[in-house]
């Protein structure tokens, strides 16, 4: 049977062996999926022993998504501009790493008729989640894509990694018309909402908070109260990212629908 795991810390809340197996059931594929622990000192024994010892595909979770791109011999072109690396396979013994979750992004995006061609998208952060969505959300051809962070100099850094295709401000300096705002921000892990003034927030239609949470995020209930705006979560974003993984390995697209609603429930 063929071996696969999701590597993190902690990993213990991690839904990725139940999304597997679910996409996995659809095809009638049998396979292991496991949640591995590691600290930053045993990860790459434990990745390369993976592998040595035949496991076919591993998923990266925080806080190990660089040190996977690190440790790749190759990786691939999303994976290089976001500098980190969520999906690992062998391929002819090296090891390879791409990155799905800006995919895995825009796809819930589509799902959920959010709309970004033609728009004013503001993503606010510019930590390893940012990093990671941007090459997607330009793909997607926004008007503008703003990248908002508490720390400008990490905006400017990813504006300078993209050729100035986005524009890079301090939260002072949000443009105070945009359509869609997403957040890569952790701050809704701890019940906070960024120190942004309102009033520049007050033109957003749809918000999307990274973070998922069984009642609504502190992000989002903070943009419904400011703006009125049409709120998701990133539930639909794990999903869409474990589909796309899947479909790397196995080269099948399962269908998403019913593994939403199930771990929605
Ligand atoms: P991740 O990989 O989840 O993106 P990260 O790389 O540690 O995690 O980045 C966290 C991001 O959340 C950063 O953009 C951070 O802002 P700074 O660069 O200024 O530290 C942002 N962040 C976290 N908590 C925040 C808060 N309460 N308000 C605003 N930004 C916050």
């Amino acid at each position: 049977m063929k071996r696969f795991a999701v590597i993190g810390n902690p990993i213990e809340q991690s839904k990725s062996p139940i999304i597997h197996q679910h996409f996995a059931e659809q095809f009638e594929i049998e396979l292991e999926y496991n949640k591995i622990l590691a600290t930053e000192h045993n990860f790459k024994t434990i990745v390369t022993d993976f592998f040595r010892t035949g496991g076919t595909g591993m998923n990266v979770t925080a806080p190990f998504k660089e040190l996977a791109f690190q440790l790749a011999h190759s990786v691939s072109n999303r994976a290089k501009k976001a500098h980190a690396v969520n999906t690992l396979y062998w391929v002819d013994g090296q090891l390879f790493g791409d990155t799905t979750d800006g995919q895995g992004l825009v796809n819930d995006l589509t799902h959920l008729d959010i709309p970004i061609t033609d728009k004013k998208v503001l993503l606010i952060g510019a930590g390893g989640a940012a990093k990671g969505a941007v090459a997607s959300l330009l793909a997607a051809k926004p008007k503008q894509l703003i990248v908002a962070n508490r720390t400008v100099s990490k905006a400017e850094a990813i504006q300078q990694e993209f050729d100035n295709r986005l524009l890079a401000c301090d939260f002072g300096s949000i443009p105070d018309d945009c359509d869609v705002v997403i957040n890569s921000t952790s701050c809704s892990l701890t019940n906070d909402t960024p120190d942004i003034e309102p009033s520049l927030l007050s033109s957003i239609q749809y918000s999307y908070d990274m973070s998922y949470k069984s009642q609504v995020t502190s992000f989002n209930q903070w943009l419904k109260d400011i703006s009125g705006a049409k709120v998701s979560d990133g539930l639909g974003m794990l999903v869409e990212q474990a589909a796309e993984s899947f479909n790397i390995w196995h080269n099948k697209m399962p269908d998403t629908q019913k593994i939403r609603t199930l771990l929605r429930d």
